[in-house]
């Protein structure tokens, strides 16, 4: 390995910045699921959440730190208040940790949202950075809303936090507002004006309201930023934050432009991907780059000739890199519980044993009733058995009448984690329809549906159909997902999926 190119630390927000965007919540389990998968794919650091924001919060931070080894674990606190103390209590348990403290520095969130005067922001910023250095060694420092700050200013806060101890000095375009070269200028000009910079990492964080997450993250790595803070898939507020799939491949497929290395095994990146879609619900877009199921596919007749003679004719990266092998054979119905714990093992999907349990014998269903068992059908049935595994309702029975013109009748039966057991029904203009009603019935959450889609999850006329539900219920957005060979049956643990994610926040608000 060259000794001379600079390591670029990849700080995944995926927690944090996603968790934040609507529909995109996740209970703790997901997090450490999506945690643990995030160490596996070598990120540097995962910051986990914002403890301060709510007890449920806290909590997510204190099991990722606890259960999760490798990165180091951050946490993000405002500058003031008692939200760094939060943060480091939730913190305790991290193998290694990171205060990441903020405070907005542009004039119009100085004047409208903090009714703060410049020297006053500078005067926090230190107390914060201080505050959390006499805490933890490792503290890094956010601007927000740093691409709309006056350049000379921006420039005395960031030398201020790295005399009071910052070690990372975060550039973030909070509104996506910036253009590439503008931003490469941005990070040149501080390189240059900011006395000590040498004593602290240069990152960015970007958002991607105009497209541009990515292509400002880059332009910044090469005008000399060393971290770069992203999401998988790009989730986040609004339009969503720099994509790291997108990111790490560009730097390592444009090596000569930008001579860094990231610690990133990218041959996980299509799992993870995956991963994150299948617990948040928000489905990657076919032509994503990098992890969209289109990325490597190749319609046109005069480039698969040209890919029939060399790969490059068409193909800049192959898709074996970022873990798109295509769907593969891998088990079937006489496949033992060793083979299958081997596969579930080698897609990133680490499972204690009553969680593997509990997949292994969802694997068994499955293989009775569909021969061929593909790498997306584990993936799936793994996140299924999760999900019914931490209810607070699983769908006992589903019985469906429809057909002949008449109005479709659905029958549910559920049960609930404390023992109790419903039985509902009701009727629709479709089964499917007819299954929502009843599990709203059953479950007492009404919910207005805003989206519905259903897809295939692997090939053949067995194919397991995957359904994505999202609803609108409390003024929130929530998803959900659901796998099965039977679609009505996939389409009906979706919506149970969203309903019980609202229950699981219902009980964590009456608990705090
Ligand atoms: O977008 C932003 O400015 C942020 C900061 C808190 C880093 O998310
Ligand atoms: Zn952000």
């Amino acid at each position: 390995m060259d000794t001379d190119i600079d390591r670029l630390i990849v700080f995944d927000t995926t927690l944090r910045d996603g968790e934040q965007a609507p529909g995109c919540s996740m209970t703790d389990r997901e997090k450490v699921r999506v945690a643990r998968a995030l160490a596996e794919l070598g990120v540097d650091v995962i910051e986990a959440g914002f403890p301060a924001a709510s007890d449920g919060d806290f909590e997510s931070v204190r099991l990722v730190a606890r259960t999760v080894r490798g990165p180091i674990i951050c946490g993000l606190a405002r500058c003031g208040g008692k939200d760094i103390e939060r943060a480091w209590q939730a913190l305790q348990e991290a193998e290694r940790a990171r205060l990441h403290v903020f405070i907005a520095t542009s004039p119009i969130h100085r004047q409208f949202k903090l009714g703060l005067s410049r020297d006053e922001v500078l005067r926090r910023a230190v107390e914060g950075v201080r505050a959390a250095r006499a805490l933890c060694a490792d503290v890094e420092f956010s601007a927000e809303d740093a691409a709309r700050t006056e350049p000379e200013y921006l420039a005395d806060v960031i030398a201020a936090v790295i005399d009071a101890g910052a070690t990372t000095v975060n550039i973030p375009d909070t509104v996506g507002y910036a253009v590439p070269a503008e931003f490469a200028e941005r990070i040149a000009y501080l390189r240059e004006n900011v006395s000590g910079i040498e004593r602290a990492v240069i990152s960015v964080h970007c958002h991607d309201d105009l497209g541009m997450a990515v292509a400002n993250s880059l332009a910044a790595v090469q005008a000399g930023a060393r971290q770069v803070e992203c999401t998988i898939n790009g989730i986040g507020e609004r339009a969503g934050n720099c994509a790291l799939e997108e990111v790490v491949m560009a730097v390592r497929t444009r090596a000569d432009r930008m001579p860094v290395r990231t610690g990133i095994d990218t041959r996980r990146l299509a799992a993870t991907s995956r991963l994150v879609a299948a617990v948040t619900g928000v489905a990657v877009p076919r032509n994503k780059a990098v992890v969209g199921e289109n990325a490597f596919a190749h319609e046109a007749g005069i480039h698969q000739h040209g890919m029939l003679r060399n790969q490059e004719t068409y193909e800049i990266m192959r898709p074996e890199d970022v873990g798109l092998g295509g769907s593969r054979l891998v088990l079937g119905k006489h496949s033992g519980r060793h083979a299958f714990r081997s596969r579930v093992e080698a897609l990133g999907l680490a499972l204690d044993e009553a969680e593997l349990d509990r997949a292994f014998i969802a694997f068994k269903t499955l293989a009775d009733r569909k021969k061929e068992i593909f790498d997306a059908d584990i993936e799936a049935l793994v996140l299924r058995s999760d999900e019914t595994g931490h209810g607070p309702w699983s769908l006992a029975a589903l019985r469906i009448r429809s057909g002949d013109g008449a109005r479709a009748f659905a029958e549910v039966e559920l049960q609930h984690v404390e023992g109790t057991a419903r039985r509902e029904s009701a009727s629709g203009d479709g089964p499917v329809e007819a299954a929502f009603r009843a599990i709203e019935r059953a479950t007492g959450i009404e919910a207005e549906l805003k989206s519905f889609d259903i897809r295939n999850v692997t090939v053949g006329e067995d194919a397991q159909g995957e359904a994505v539900v999202t609803i609108a219920q409390g003024g929130r957005i929530w998803q959900g997902k659901g796998f099965d060979t039977d679609i009505i049956q996939a389409s009906a643990l979706a919506f149970l999926q969203a309903v019980n994610r609202i229950c699981a926040r219902q009980g964590a608000d009456a608990a705090a």
